[in-house]
């Protein structure tokens, strides 16, 4: 695998001209990037992945504008995204609109009639795909049910022997995947994928706006999430991993001291615990537990001598909400 420097965003874009695999790096986690117009070239993005075809992709663009070319126009819902990609992009918000029939392969949307669009916050990236002419897209570049990569290290480890190349970035500034938004109906968007962007902060923008967060509990049984992705496991070690608060995580690293336990914490917990415990602390504040996390979960998945991971929950308010979501699906069980 290659490990494109930005002087070298040329090369990559012709790989990717070519129908071939390059990972490209966002503010979120680096994406397994290819060009979005041709089927055989987005039909390797899931076979590299081992992804269910039923999951639809991201479409990355470079140029705010591109999105109305894409979706389906209609006054009310075209004024909606012009105010949210004027004060969210670039950014970690992917938009789900109606598509233009014929716009993407059908295996770009998973045979949806919308589409998910998104300006990554990423010079190097806008770059690349100003320089490739076409959208990308990018579902994160990790092998299907492992943690998103937020370093190139990551996607060495996972797809290293498998794809052309990956454009170089320090890591990942978020450390988890955008928010996904259903703004099919401007009258009622909904949150597919809680993400960096919360409903206060769309709403400190658009007061009048109606915000749905669309939990996976919602469902009926039987009934498929709107989000395909939502319904798969993910982010998960070969180890179990449980979610435990600050409160009772001591307790809980007593009662299983006959394992080998690696502790995923705040900092100030972390430096509490014996020193014969496996540590990653996670830093001072969710958002820095949110960059560390897949770090964290991939660092003892490649420790075998640690049979149980345990990490911090946070308290479920609208600012954790995306730290929460992404632990939840790692982990087996929470401990509240
Ligand atoms: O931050 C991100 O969004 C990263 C970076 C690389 O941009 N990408 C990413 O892609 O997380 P992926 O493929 O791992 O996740 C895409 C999510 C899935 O849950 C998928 O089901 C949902 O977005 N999605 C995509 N298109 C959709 C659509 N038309 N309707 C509903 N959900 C959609
Ligand atoms: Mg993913």
């Amino acid at each position: 695998m290659l490990e494109y420097t930005l002087s070298e965003i040329d090369k990559a874009a012709e790989a990717l001209r070519n129908k071939e695999l390059v990972a490209f790096p966002t503010e979120t986690v680096f994406g397994l990037g290819a060009i979005a117009n041709d089927y055989e070239a987005v039909a390797k993005v899931f076979a590299v992945k081992g992804r269910p075809s039923d999951n639809p992709l991201i479409v990355h663009i470079s140029r705010p504008e591109d999105i109305f070319a894409y979706a389906i126009s209609e006054p009310k819902r075209d004024e909606l995204i012009q105010q949210l990609i004027t004060h969210f992009w670039p950014g970690p918000l992917t938009l789900v609109v109606p598509i233009v029939p014929g716009t993407f392969p059908e295996n770009v949307t998973g045979g949806l009639d919308t589409v998910g669009i998104r300006l990554p916050n990423h010079r190097g990236t806008q770059k690349l795909i100003d320089e490739v002419g076409i959208p990308l897209v990018g579902p994160s570049a990790n092998l299907s049910g492992k943690p998103s990569p937020t370093r190139v290290e990551h996607v060495r480890h996972d797809l290293d022997g498998k794809i052309n190349g990956v454009l170089s970035s320090e890591p990942s500034r978020i450390g988890v995947e955008s928010t996904v938004l259903d703004v099919t109906d401007p009258e009622h968007v909904q949150i597919l994928r809680p993400g960096f962007v919360t409903k206060e902060m769309l709403q400190k923008h658009l007061p009048e706006l109606s915000v749905e967060v669309v939990g996976l509990s919602d469902l009926e049984q039987d009934e498929k999430p709107k989000s395909p992705g939502m319904k798969y496991r993910h982010y998960s070690p070969s180890q179990p991993v449980i979610a435990v608060s600050k409160e009772k995580m001591l307790s809980f690293i007593e009662e299983n001291s006959d394992k080998v336990i690696g502790v995923l914490a705040n900092t100030d917990l972390c430096d509490q615990l014996n020193d014969a415990i496996y540590t990653y602390p996670l830093g001072d504040s969710v958002k820095e537990a949110m960059q560390n996390l897949y770090t964290g979960l991939r660092f003892f998945d490649e420790l075998e001598m640690i049979e149980l991971i345990v990490v911090e929950w946070y308290p479920e308010t609208s600012e954790n909400a995306a730290y929460c979501n992404r632990l939840e699906k790692a982990s087996s069980k929470i401990i509240y």
